[in-house]
Formats: C-alpha cells, sequence, structure tokens
C-alpha cells in the first residue's frame, strides 16, 4: 500500500517516483520492487541535508542546512519540496546552483523536504 507523497527509488536504473494517489499495489521498476525512501529528520555527520525556512508573510525562503550542503557534480541536493494541504511546490537544482529555494505560499506549511543525491531525503515537519 502506497501513501501519497511518499517517494520511491530504484536501486537499479536509479528511477526516483513520488505517489501523487495511492494504491494497493507494489510499485516496480527494472522487474525489482522500488525502495521506499523514508526521510530522516534529524541530522547525522558533519554536512547539513535538514531544510531551513524563513517566512517572511507569503515568502518563504528554503536554504539546505543550517551550514550550506556541497553542491558539486557528484554531491548536491536535486530538488527542495514544500508540502501544503493542497499543493506541492517543487524547485529543481542543479550542481551549479545554490542549495537554495523561494517561494510564495499564502497556506499553511505541513513539510519541506530535501533530497541529496548521495544521502538521501530530508524532511522537516511545521
Ligand atoms: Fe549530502
Amino acid at each position: 500500500m502506497t501513501k501519497k507523497n511518499q517517494i520511491y527509488k530504484c536501486e537499479i536504473c536509479g528511477n526516483i517516483v513520488e505517489m501523487l494517489h495511492e494504491g494497493s499495489g507494489e510499485l516496480v521498476c527494472c522487474g525489482e520492487k522500488m525502495n521506499l525512501i523514508n526521510p530522516k529528520k534529524e541530522e547525522v555527520g558533519t554536512e547539513k541535508h535538514l531544510p531551513v525556512m524563513e517566512r517572511n508573510d507569503n515568502k518563504i525562503e528554503v536554504k539546505i542546512g543550517h551550514t550550506e550542503h556541497p553542491m558539486q557534480e557528484d554531491h548536491y541536493i536535486e530538488w527542495i519540496e514544500i508540502i501544503t494541504p493542497q499543493k506541492n511546490y517543487r524547485k529543481n537544482l542543479k550542481p551549479t546552483d545554490k542549495p537554495f529555494a523561494s517561494f510564495t505560499i499564502k497556506e499553511e506549511i505541513l513539510k519541506i523536504r530535501s533530497y541529496c543525491n548521495v544521502h538521501g531525503l530530508w524532511e522537516i515537519s511545521l
């Protein structure tokens, strides 16, 4: 059984998918079951991955993380996502970008997630 907003990865080809609608089936890629990526919610190690948010009314700025995460060809933040009750906002990043995203959001924010191509999925709840 999948759940909305879950992230699954194929360990063979690297495909990553996000659930838009939950169902009872099992996700399969390259002939194998895809792995559910459980987000980490506490910092581990010296590199920082948890999103840090600043909010001024509707202007939301998110950086990764308290100490800026590296943005190199082989190790970078691929995307930053904000989840509200009705919408998902995501900024895709390149290694040449800063680990930063800004959004205009009026509604309540439930979660903010980041995805590092080496260290996986990270999440804070608000
Ligand atoms: Fe990382």
